[in-house]
């Protein structure tokens, strides 16, 4: 009897961010990291099959098989079912991105996060929520984080083996309910640097990075206590700071990486206009690997923030999401 499970997963956007790994092999962070999974205006759905007939793990994702580099992360997970929970029966994979068209989006941490949650449903195995987050983190790290709703927090962990490496839910969604993200999709061509080359060059050579780390501790402890108290001004403040040392190390890379582009600097700026404009924060933004702008901000600010981009050239659509409630198996 084949054993199948179908489950749908979303992104999540960090404000605290996860850039720098102590250990490649096991996804390791050199940091805590927090961010808020996004509802299921962009998701993934994934189809797990077990079948005492197939003979190899395969992935086909939208359309495409998927071998090679690309596969790594879908090895690792396999290798962990087996060494972990005795499983060695091989599965097809089928899965697909929900996301606009030329979005340039990472799609990895909705990925990995529905893999992890459909094997655990086609197999019956029961997995916490804690060892749902470790096996999605052996697929990519910041997947660790969408096996949750809400507000949650990557803790880094101390041990070698990774085993107190996983995410939390510090807040469910119902939280902050007037927490928006608007996302605007700026124009690229295809990521020149994976973040997977990028973190390790950063690690192995910016000096810059290690003065970053030196201040993690109180920056996650201090977006905690803002998120917390939905006190919107520190939580703006903090997202852009660590989004900007994020950068930064990126540019103190030898040689440097640059993800932002003319657009993202202009959105940067118009932000901060913005905010003079209103005298106090009511929008903050953050940047992953990429050049696309999360602008955090509350309901009733969403028109004024479309409204500041609508003027920027070079961004191809918007979108707003809400703070989602997590992964689910569909079927
Ligand atoms: O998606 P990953 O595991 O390769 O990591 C990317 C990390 C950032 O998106 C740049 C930051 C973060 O914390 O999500």
């Amino acid at each position: 009897m084949p054993k199948r499970a179908s489950a749908l997963a979303t992104p999540n956007i960090a404000v605290v961010k996860y850039w720098g790994k102590r250990d490649e092999d096991l996804i390791l962070p050199c940091n805590s990291s927090l961010s808020f999974t996004m509802d299921e205006t962009l998701k993934t759905i994934t189809e797990v099959e077990f079948a005492p007939g197939i003979s190899e793990t395969t992935l086909v994702l939208d359309g495409k098989k998927i071998t090679g580099k690309e596969f790594e992360g879908v090895r690792k997970v396999f290798s962990c079912l087996r060494q972990k929970y005795g499983i060695s029966e091989n599965a097809k994979i089928t899965s697909k991105n929900y996301f606009p068209t030329a979005a340039g989006m990472a799609s990895s941490a909705s990925g990995y996060a529905a893999l992890a949650v459909a094997i655990n449903g086609a197999l019956e195995l029961g997995l916490s929520g804690r060892d749902l987050s470790i096996l999605a983190r052996l697929g990519s790290g910041s997947a660790c984080r969408s096996v949750y709703g809400g507000f949650v927090e990557w803790k880094k962990g101390e041990m070698q083996d990774g085993s107190d490496s996983f995410a939390v839910q510090i807040a469910d969604e119902s939280h902050w309910p007037a927490l928006r993200n608007v996302i605007a999709i700026v124009d690229a061509e295809k990521k020149k640097v994976s973040s997977r080359a990028g973190m390790r060059e950063t690690v192995k050579t910016s000096g810059l990075f290690k003065e970053r780390m030196k201040g993690m501790d109180k920056t996650v402890r201090d977006m905690k206590a803002a998120v917390m108290q939905r006190d919107f001004e520190s939580f703006a403040n903090l997202t852009m700071q660590d989004s900007d040392s994020m950068h930064a190390v990126m540019a103190d890379t030898k040689p440097p990486i640059v993800y932002l582009n003319e657009t993202s600097r202009r959105i940067i700026a118009e932000v901060g206009k913005l905010n003079r404009n209103a005298k106090a924060p009511i929008c903050t933004y953050t940047f992953d690997a990429g050049p696309n702008a999360h602008i955090y901000t509350l309901e009733r600010n969403v028109r004024d923030v479309e409204k500041m981009l609508s003027g920027i050239a070079g961004i191809n659509r918007t979108l707003v999401c809400k703070v989602g409630s997590g992964p689910r198996i569909i079927g």
